[in-house]
């Protein structure tokens, strides 16, 4: 068979893995020809293709991003755009594709399997917000970022007395912030599932420090929102798929904590260097074990489906089950982090 790939939305740490193991099974197991789309869905609407092998991906293995290149392109949203992707298919004697996202990448994927387009999904996100799969590649090193980014920021906390608000990824949900406020021994956590009172914030440090501890590690995703009119939150420019950009929600809860209690407050954002650099081991097993049951269900006919976690194993699941709805945090996981606040 002729298969492509295409790895669309926000880069994260073992997409290359994936693609990889796709390459090896299907080249040296299956005697596949692969293809590759630039930029995602971009390369799939322009035939921007480049032909591929096991030995493209020497090296990559350790290697963050996507040697393919990703873009926000939503296909849906370009006159003529899922057309294009299908005369890219079809002029290229192409029989599958093997499309590596997140929702939105694997929103436009559910919808070309549902015009007839031969297709298998593979879920990406360092979020871990994708309610089909226990885990999504590229968590876990997001989360252990945090964590060491963390354990830095407690001794400085700890020699100058200060708040720290570390902003991490987390758009709809509070996956990364609550792990690695857990992971971290963070003061408080807050997620975009519930808002929070900023004086109960205030309120929570302040009543730590009277108790003698003068360090504070507040753990706040870029989703996360304050209770309405509590907090004045700026909003910013929207993308392809209506997302806005997010990133400051940390800064302002730094300098109302300052104003409001006078203790000296600082805010890190630790931004993309969560999505970065080299996959840790779980994620580089996750991701080839994804990439193989991606390859076996293109060998199976098994169009318009996702490989998922489920209870340990790779499973299959319906494309449009597995974007129908957002994983939030699991409640138990969020109490745990709330037994430390404070
Ligand atoms: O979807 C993953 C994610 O990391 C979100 O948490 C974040 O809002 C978004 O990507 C930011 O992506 P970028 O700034 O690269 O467009």
């Amino acid at each position: 068979m002729k298969v492509a790939m295409l790895t669309g939305g926000g880069d994260c740490p073992g997409l290359n893995a994936v693609m990889r193991a796709v390459a090896r099974k299907g080249e040296k197991v299956y005697g596949d020809q692969i293809v590759g789309l630039r930029d995602g869905w971009r390369g799939a609407i322009d035939g921007d293709l480049v032909e591929l092998s096991v030995a493209s991906f020497r090296g990559t293995l350790p290697r963050g991003g996507t040697i393919l290149g990703s873009s926000r392109t939503n296909p849906y949203k370009q006159d003529g755009g899922p057309e294009a992707v299908k005369t890219t298919l079809a002029g290229n004697g192409i029989d599958a594709l093997v499309a590596i996202g997140g929702e939105d990448t694997l929103g436009v994927a559910a919808r070309l399997a549902a015009e007839g387009v031969p297709v298998v999904g593979v879920p990406k996100t360092i979020d871990n917000d994708l309610s089909a799969t226990e885990l999504t590649f590229g968590f876990d090193t997001a989360v252990q970022v945090c964590v060491d980014a963390i354990d830095r920021l407690h001794t400085t906390a700890e020699s100058h007395d200060r708040v720290m608000v570390v902003e991490v990824m987390g758009r709809h949900a509070g996956h990364i912030a609550t792990w690695a406020a857990i992971a971290g021994g963070a003061t408080m956590v807050l997620v975009p599932e519930h808002t929070f009172d900023i004086d109960e914030v205030c309120r929570t440090i302040q009543e730590r420090h009277e108790g003698g501890r003068f360090a504070s590690i507040v753990v706040v995703a870029e989703g996360a929102l304050p209770s309405e009119g509590t907090l004045a939150v700026a909003s910013g420019e929207v993308d392809a798929f209506g997302h806005v950009r997010l990133g400051g929600i940390g800064d302002q809860i730094a300098n109302a904590i300052e104003e409001r209690t006078g203790y000296e407050t600082r805010a890190i954002v630790l931004g993309h260097v969560q999505r970065g650099g080299t996959p840790t081991a779980f994620d580089r097993v996750l991701a080839t074990r994804f990439g193989i049951g991606a390859i076996d269900a293109v060998h199976d006919g098994d169009f318009g489906r996702m490989v998922a976690l489920r209870a340990g194993s790779i499973v299959r699941v319906p494309l449009d089950e597995a974007t129908a709805e957002l994983k939030l945090i699991d409640p138990e996981v969020y109490d745990v982090a709330q037994v430390f606040f404070g």
